[in-house]
């Protein structure tokens, strides 16, 4: 059986029935001086936060809504890379915990079978004092209404059983630990890029990048030890690395 282990972090769960947004609650706690290593868990949010913007809509009893607050030494073009761990350590996880072959769409969807499992949202505080990782996993959800029934899974629609969110949630949080700490022994992805590489869908795919200054097309090679994707450009055979914060990549 899977079990929650700190592993020498010393990390501390909190848990509340309902909240506006786990990374909301973790950013007004590390305002607060509260130590890194806090885990913050709802079991609903009434103002879920996706990326862009957008709104992340969890329903009571189905998904894992959590944020993680650390303070990591680190300098402020690296905090990115962390999302890439939590994508890595959610695809391991998930994977530990009920067997399905996820995959991630970089830089940080965990996908199964093309459609998005889990969805992850950094944050930093301006000083980079403190960073919010926050995590949203759909686990028991029957079904997702609208547009989101082409694009969004569960691991009730991949498995056709429900799952323990406990035990989701344990594997998620064990293997972070591990490979934060594999991540903060150098300060880049060296010690990752492997892993995440073999479980990276976009990998020798078509991608179209949008890049406002200008977009191209071309196959995904991998990653580089800055998170970077490595993209072999269609136009002039050329490899460009493309940043998370600058791009968005379609095509798988
Ligand atoms: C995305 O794919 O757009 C990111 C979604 C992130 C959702 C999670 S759920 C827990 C945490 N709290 C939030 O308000 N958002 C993240």
């Amino acid at each position: 059986r899977s079990r929650l282990t700190d592993e020498g972090t010393g990390c501390r769960l909190f848990y509340c029935e309902e909240v506006d947004s786990t990374n909301d609650w973790a950013k007004r706690e590390g305002r607060k001086g509260v130590s890194g290593g806090a885990i913050y868990l709802a079991e609903r949010q009434t103002a879920g936060k996706g990326r862009r913007g957008r709104a992340w809509n969890t329903a009571a009893g189905t998904s894992v809504s959590m944020s993680l607050l650390l303070r990591p030494d680190l300098p402020a073009d690296r905090i990115s890379m962390l999302t890439l761990v939590m994508g890595m350590a959610a695809a391991d996880g998930i994977r530990r915990a009920c067997g399905l072959d996820t995959q991630i769409k970089w830089p940080n969807d965990v996908i199964i079978g093309g459609k998005k499992l889990c969805g992850i949202l950094t944050e930093m505080s301006s000083g980079t004092d403190y960073v919010v990782i926050g995590i949203g996993t759909n686990v028991n959800v029957p079904a997702f209404p609208g547009e989101l029934a082409g694009t969004a899974t569960s691991l009730l629609l991949e498995l056709g059983r429900s799952v323990s969110r406990e035990v989701v949630t344990a594997e998620i949080l064990n293997f972070f630990w591990k490979y934060y700490k594999i991540f903060m022994d150098t300060g880049d992805l060296s010690g990752l890029s492997r892993r995440y590489q073999e479980i990276l869908a976009n990998r020798g795919r078509s991608v179209r990048v949008l890049d406002p200054a200008g977009s191209f097309c071309g196959t995904a090679l991998g990653i580089n030890d800055r998170g970077e994707l490595l993209v072999k450009r269609k136009d002039n055979g050329e490899t460009e690395a493309v940043y998370a914060g600058e791009v968005s990549v379609r095509g798988i």
